[in-house]
């Protein structure tokens, strides 16, 4: 999939977008689920995606393709700068309109997923739900607002229920983080959490993607304070007055919000390294009830959304390289913490882009649409600004 007309770097992205290794298994069971979800649902609705021509956005509509959502219509915006583009898209072309305050009316959308910014989002998502319109916005403007559900559908999928037209999507290295986390807070209750991150490039974008690319010719950053190609950056967003990055407390206040609990002990170290695609993490937990190793790797293994690639004596555990272009969540190296009572590590590796960002905006939009299917929530929610 690519953007036809003006607008830099569109064929370096596509190059980009292709260069992922294709996953016919998992295309084909999601393609089976797919044909499932369509028998069964009446309604086909209208999407609209902010952001259309970042490279979330065009994930979004790779993401969208592949599940085929019961869509009957789809709406592309984005900024004046890409204002009619043509974009190929399920079998059509469509045409990039800009975002703007009216650009919703007349069109009767149902679902708009957000990628544009959290500027972007302050101002529009507002905008969107008080004309009745879903918001799921993969910023980090309203993760953090109380009126608002901070979803991953493996682990919190009941939240969407209590929407008032903002749903948010959590930071990549939150998401990825807390599709393990979940099982083992059911059993063993969480007491601590100590998060130790080596994030890819792609998740500064096409501009950090660049960055390791000059690094790999001897060119000097752009984008990063100090080169990133042989290098690791201890320094994800911007810092805070309290010595950590914005990076890292989003890591500790979203995960106790998506777990529903504010008392969890969590400290982050975010660091970036020279990866392209997919994020891996060092994740420590200790907890309050003793566990047998045996027991947690079976939680794991029966989880939705996590592969357990977990056998050292053959060099198997998740890598980066395996992550990138799947939706699941790899977890291995599972061993028991023996300097505390009840304690594990965990290395835990997933596609940023993919389960970190578009996938899990688009989980969150079918399971949306399933709880309207279902009746379980009506569709005449509407934004509330109390
Ligand atoms: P555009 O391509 O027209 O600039 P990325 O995170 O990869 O940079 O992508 C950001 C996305 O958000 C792009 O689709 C970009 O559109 C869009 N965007 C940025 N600023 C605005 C804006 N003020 N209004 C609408 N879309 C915007």
């Amino acid at each position: 999939m690519f953007f036809e007309g003006a607008g830099s770097g569109d064929p370096e992205l596509f190059a980009l977008l292709s260069a992922y290794p294709d996953n016919e298994v998992s295309f084909y069971s999601n393609m089976q689920k797919d044909r499932k979800r369509e028998e069964m649902t009446l309604k086909r609705y209208n999407i609209a995606i902010v952001g259309a021509t970042g490279m979330v956005g065009r994930k979004f509509l790779q993401v969208l393709q592949e599940r085929k959502l019961p869509a009957e219509n789809y709406y592309l915006f984005a900024s004046a700068r890409s204002a009619g583009k043509k974009c190929p898209f399920m079998g059509r072309e469509f045409t990039v309109e800009e975002l703007t305050e009216t650009c919703f009316d007349g069109k009767d959308i149902d679902i708009a997923l957000f990628s544009a910014g959290a500027e972007v989002s302050r101002k529009f998502a507002p905008i969107a739900a008080e004309k009745g319109i879903v918001v799921i916005d993969n910023s980090s403007a309203w993760r953090m607002d109380p009126g608002v559900p901070l979803v991953v559908p493996e682990v919190n999928p009941q939240d969407i229920l209590r929407h008032h037209g903002i749903l948010a999507n959590p930071n990549c290295s939150t998401i990825q983080a807390v599709v393990p986390l979940k099982p083992l807070h059911d059993r063993y209750r969480i007491k601590r959490i100590v998060y130790s991150t080596y994030q890819a490039v792609s998740g500064a974008g096409m501009q950090g993607y660049s960055d390791l690319e000059r690094g790999t010719r001897g060119e000097a950053p752009k984008k990063f304070p100090h080169p990133i190609f042989g290098n690791c950056l201890p320094h994800i967003d911007d810092f805070l007055e309290n010595g950590y990055t914005k990076e890292e407390m989003k890591m500790v206040n979203e995960t106790r919000k998506i777990l529903g609990d504010p008392s969890l002990a969590i400290t982050a170290t975010a660091v970036r390294v020279p990866v392209f695609y997919s994020h891996s993490e060092s994740i420590n937990v200790e907890f309050e009830r003793k566990f047998e190793l045996d027991d947690l790797k079976q939680a794991l293994s029966h989880a939705e959304g996590i592969v357990v690639v977990d056998d050292p004596t053959k060099c198997r555990y998740p890598m980066p390289i395996n992550a990138a272009d799947r939706d699941e969540v790899f977890v291995g190296r599972i061993r028991r913490d023996e300097s505390v009572d009840s304690g594990v590590n965990l290395w835990v590796v997933a596609d940023n882009i993919r389960k970190g960002a578009a996938t899990n905006t688009v989980q969150i939009a079918q399971r949306l649409m399933d709880y309207w299917e279902k009746g379980k929530l009506k569709q005449e929610n509407r934004w509330q600004t109390d």
